[in-house]
C-alpha cells in the first residue's frame, strides 16, 4: 500500500499548548493511595511518595495534571485535606464507595506535582459545594498572604502561594451518576457565578466549564449550548470526555474510534462558535479534552463494590491494540490543536492508567505509556495541516477510514519535524512518503516504532515486551521522507531541517 502525507510550512493548524500532554490524578481506586503515595513502600520519600512512580511519571513527561477528580470532586470538601494529617477526618467517599482518609490534600499534591515537574489543574466541587467554597479554595491557593485563608495556607507550611492557573468548574455535571448532578440551566447558573467569584479573587486564572460527559448522552449539544449561554463571558475552555473500548473485538472498527473523537471535537467547536455568533462575541472558546483513554477491560470486575480504602478498581490492563488506538487518539488531538489546548489522559497511575503498581512492589509501564511519552516528548511547536493520500476502509461504525493516520509537527526551536503515524492495516506495509513543502530536510534523526506484537499482548509485572524499538530504513531524499510503516504499527520519525 502506498501512503503520502503532504505538509507545507505555511499551512499550520495551530500552536500546540504544552497542556495537551496532561493527565489526571483522582482520589479513587489505587491512583493516590498505593499509586503515587505509599509511605511504607521501599522507595517512599520523606513525604511518603513512591520514588519509582515519580521516575515513571517523569519519563512519561506529563506536563499538566488534573486533580482531585473526577466524580470524587463532586462530594469533596477541600478543607478536609489541609492541616495536620492526624486531625484530618476519615470519610465515606460516595462516588466510588471508598474510605477516604484525606492523608493527601492540596498541599501534598502540589508538592508532588512540583517534584514531577507538572502543572496542577485544580477542580472545584460544584456538586455539593458552593460558590463560596470555590472562591475560598482559589484564595487559599493563590493569594499571597495577609488574609485569614492565605495565612492558614502559610501556617500549614506553604509560605508562597501555589499560583494554580487552570481550574475546572466541577466535573461531568450532566451525568445522572454525578453527586449533585444538575440540569443545564442549574449548572450553567452555578458555573457562571462560581467563575465570576473565582476570577474576582484572582483574575489571572483560567476556567474550564463542563461539557457533556460523552457525545452519545441524550442531552449532548443542547447541554453545551445552554451552559455556554450562561458562562461564555466568564470561562476560557469547555470540557470533553470520552472513553473507548473494543467490547466487540472488532479490530478494524476499534482502531477507527479516533474518528469519533475527531467528530466530537468538531461538533463541540461548532456549538461554541454558534454561541459566539449568537452573542456577537469576539472571544473564541477553546476546548479541554480533559478525560480520554481506553476503558473497558475492568468493567466486569468492577461490578462488586464494598467499602474499602483504595479498592483496586478500574485497573485496566492494556494491550498492543490499545497502544495503537492511543496513537490514533493523540494524532487526532494534534490535528485539532487549533481548538484543543488542554487534554488529559485519564488517569495516571493504576486507575485506567499508563503506569501500574503493585502495593509494596514494582511499578511498570503499560503499553499505552509509550505513544503518550513519544507525543509528550516530541510533539511540540506547531501541528501542520496534513493532506493524506492513502487507501481507506469501511467498518461497522465508520466509513472511509484512512489506513494511515498521521500528523507532522514543526518544532522551529529544535529545527526538526516530527511525524507521528499509525498504520491501521492488519496485513500490508505502507510505503510512506512525506512531502515536506517549504522545508529543507537534511536527514532522519530517529525512527522509533512499535510493531510486530500480538494485538492482545499486554505488559505485566512478569513480561514487559510491548515496548518501542528502532525502526529501519527511513531516509530523506529530495525533500521527501520515505519510510516503511509495518502493518499495525505506531511510528515516530524525527527529521532534521535547516
Ligand atoms: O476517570 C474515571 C471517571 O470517569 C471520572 O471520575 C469521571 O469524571 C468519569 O466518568
Amino acid at each position: 500500500m502506498k501512503a503520502k502525507l503532504t505538509v507545507n510550512k505555511s499551512f499550520a493548524i495551530g500552536e500546540i499548548d504544552p497542556r495537551m500532554y496532561g493527565s489526571f490524578v483522582e482520589h479513587m481506586g489505587r491512583c493516590v493511595y498505593g499509586g503515587i503515595y505509599e509511605p511504607n513502600h521501599p522507595t517512599a520519600d520523606a513525604h511518603g511518595f513512591r520514588e519509582d512512580v515519580k521516575a515513571l511519571v517523569k519519563e512519561l513527561d506529563v506536563k499538566f495534571i488534573r486533580y482531585p477528580g473526577g466524580n470524587f470532586v463532586s462530594g469533596y470538601n477541600w478543607k478536609d485535606g489541609i492541616g495536620p494529617k492526624e486531625s484530618r477526618p476519615t470519610r465515606l467517599e460516595l462516588a466510588w464507595k471508598s474510605i477516604e482518609t484525606n492523608e493527601i490534600g492540596v498541599h501534598e499534591f502540589v508538592h508532588w506535582a512540583n517534584e514531577v515537574g507538572a502543572e496542577v489543574n485544580m477542580a472545584v466541587n460544584l456538586g455539593t459545594g458552593t460558590i463560596e467554597d470555590a472562591a475560598q479554595l482559589v484564595e487559599y491557593c493563590n493569594y499571597p498572604g495577609g488574609t485569614s485563608l492565605s495565612d492558614l495556607r502559610r501556617q500549614n507550611g506553604a509560605e508562597a502561594p501555589f499560583n494554580i492557573k487552570t481550574w475546572c468548574l466541577g466535573n461531568e455535571m450532566d451525568g445522572f451518576w454525578q453527586i449533585g448532578a444538575k440540569t443545564a440551566t442549574e449548572y450553567g447558573r452555578i458555573a457562571a457565578e462560581a467563575a465570576k467569584v473565582m476570577k474576582l479573587v484572582d483574575e489571572s486564572i483560567e476556567l474550564v466549564v463542563c461539557g457533556s460527559s460523552y457525545m452519545e448522552i441524550p442531552t449532548f449539544a443542547s447541554w453545551e449550548a445552554e451552559v455556554l449561554e450562561h458562562t461564555y463571558d466568564y470561562v476560557d475552555y469547555l470540557s470533553l470526555h470520552r472513553y473507548y473500548g473494543n467490547q466487540k473485538n472488532d479490530l478494524a472498527n476499534y482502531l477507527a474510534m479516533s474518528e469519533n473523537m475527531d467528530r466530537f471535537i468538531k461538533a463541540v467547536a461548532a456549538i461554541c462558535d454558534f454561541v459566539k455568533a449568537k452573542k456577537h462575541s469576539d472571544k473564541t472558546m477553546y476546548l479541554s479534552f480533559d478525560e480520554y483513554n481506553v476503558w473497558y477491560h475492568s468493567l466486569e470486575a468492577d461490578k462488586e463494590k464494598t467499602w474499602r480504602k483504595a479498592p483496586p478498581i478500574l485497573e485496566d490492563i492494556y494491550n498492543f491494540e490499545d497502544a495503537l488506538l492511543m496513537g490514533c487518539l493523540l494524532i487526532t488531538l494534534l490535528k485539532n490543536s487549533d481548538r484543543v489546548k488542554i487534554a488529559c489522559l485519564a488517569q495516571l497511575v493504576n486507575v485506567i492508567a499508563p503506569i501500574m503498581t503493585e502495593n509494596g512492589g514494582e511499578a511498570w509501564q503499560q503499553t499505552i505509556f509509550y505513544p503518550f511519552m513519544h507525543a509528550s516528548k516530541h510533539g511540540h511547536g506547531v501541528a501542520l495541516q496534513p493532506i493524506m493520500d492513502c487507501p481507506t476502509y469501511d467498518c461497522e461504525e465508520f466509513k472511509n477510514v484512512p489506513f494511515v493516520e498521521s500528523v507532522a509537527v514543526y518544532n522551529e526551536r529544535k529545527s526538526e519535524i516530527v511525524v507521528f503515524a499509525v498504520n491501521r492495516s492488519q496485513k500490508d506495509d505502507a510505503d510512506f512518503a512525506v512531502d515536506l513543502q517549504g522545508f529543507n530536510p537534511t536527514g532522519v534523526l530517529e525512527f522509533c516504532e512499535m510493531s510486530g506484537h500480538d494485538v492482545k499482548q499486554a505488559n505485566t509485572k512478569a513480561s514487559r515486551t510491548v515496548v518501542p524499538q528502532e525502526g529501519q530504513g527511513a531516509a530523506v531524499e529530495g525533500g521527501l521522507l520515505n519510510a516503511t510503516l509495518k502493518p499495525l504499527s505506531w511510528n515516530v520519525i524525527r527529521i532534521a531541517i535547516n
